[in-house]
């Protein structure tokens, strides 16, 4: 039997603690290590966690490289809605990583040659509505490599609400491929709320489809899955897949 994905179901604050302390346990065994990173709503709790880890035991990141998903294209970065401002104000301003370590996506020649001289350990992902990674769109194939790309309409209006006004947000996008996703060691995608449900279900028990970018991560030898009990309500656990093989599947609390 192989197992295709693990999958945790918990509670936001077990899943925020448990995927921080996979973090730390790596920067503390590996001081090197390179992080790629995401930004949303979703890995915020995770962002937190580290910093008040840092504050208390001061977990050391002057040696850490990380390299975000994506970043809009043509917003300044110092724009309050550029994902360079987010990872500062959520992370990189409260920890002492060397802000010359941290990069992100805003030329295509530049991420690709960091990516192979750096190949990330542990990448963490959230799941756009229609099942995009990174800006990684629905349609996208999954040979894909880090590109400039035009962001879709539900990802416009999913992203729209971060802007004062709509037209204010940028069309595109400097996004990491299908492809360099696939390339890391070790990825955890994390899923919370109830409008993350459908594609969650899609994503594990559906077709493996560039129609759903996420569902390629089943392809991967080491990837986890957090789910919050209400990302998770839609999964029919008496499927196959769950009780003879393919997704192992845990509640953590
Ligand atoms: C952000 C990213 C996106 C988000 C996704 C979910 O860097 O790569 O794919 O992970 O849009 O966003 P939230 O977490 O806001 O629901």
């Amino acid at each position: 039997m192989t197992i295709d994905m693990r999958v945790m179901i918990g509670t936001k604050t077990i899943i925020d603690d448990q995927v921080s302390k996979i973090i730390i346990n790596l920067v503390n065994t590996n001081p090197k290590a390179v992080l790629g990173l995401a930004t949303g709503s979703t890995p915020a709790g995770v962002y937190a966690a580290l910093v008040n880890d840092h504050i208390t035991h001061r977990t050391d990141y002057h040696l850490i490289k990380t390299i975000n998903l994506d970043e809009y294209a043509n917003l300044d970065t110092d724009h309050p809605n550029s994902y360079r401002t987010y990872m500062n104000n959520h992370l990189f301003d409260h920890i002492n990583i060397r802000l010359e370590h941290t990069h992100f996506p805003d030329s295509t020649p530049f991420v690709a040659s960091f990516l192979e001289q750096h190949p990330v350990n542990l990448q963490l992902l959230g799941i756009g509505n229609n099942g995009h990674i990174g800006f990684n769109e629905p349609g996208t194939p999954f040979e894909s490599s880090v590109r400039l790309v035009s962001l879709s309409d539900d990802t416009l209006s999913q992203n729209a609400r971060y802007f004062e006004t709509p037209d204010q947000m940028p069309k595109k996008a400097y996004t990491l491929g299908i492809s360099d996703i696939l390339k890391v060691h070790q990825i955890i995608l994390i899923a919370t709320g109830p409008h993350k449900a459908r594609i969650i279900k899609q994503m594990i028990e559906g077709p493996i489809t560039p129609q759903l970018p996420a569902s390629v991560l089943r392809r991967h030898p080491d990837v986890t899955v957090y789910l919050d009990h209400d990302a998770a309500a839609l999964l029919d656990q008496s499927l196959d897949i769950y009780t003879k093989g393919g997704v192992a599947l845990d509640i953590i609390a």
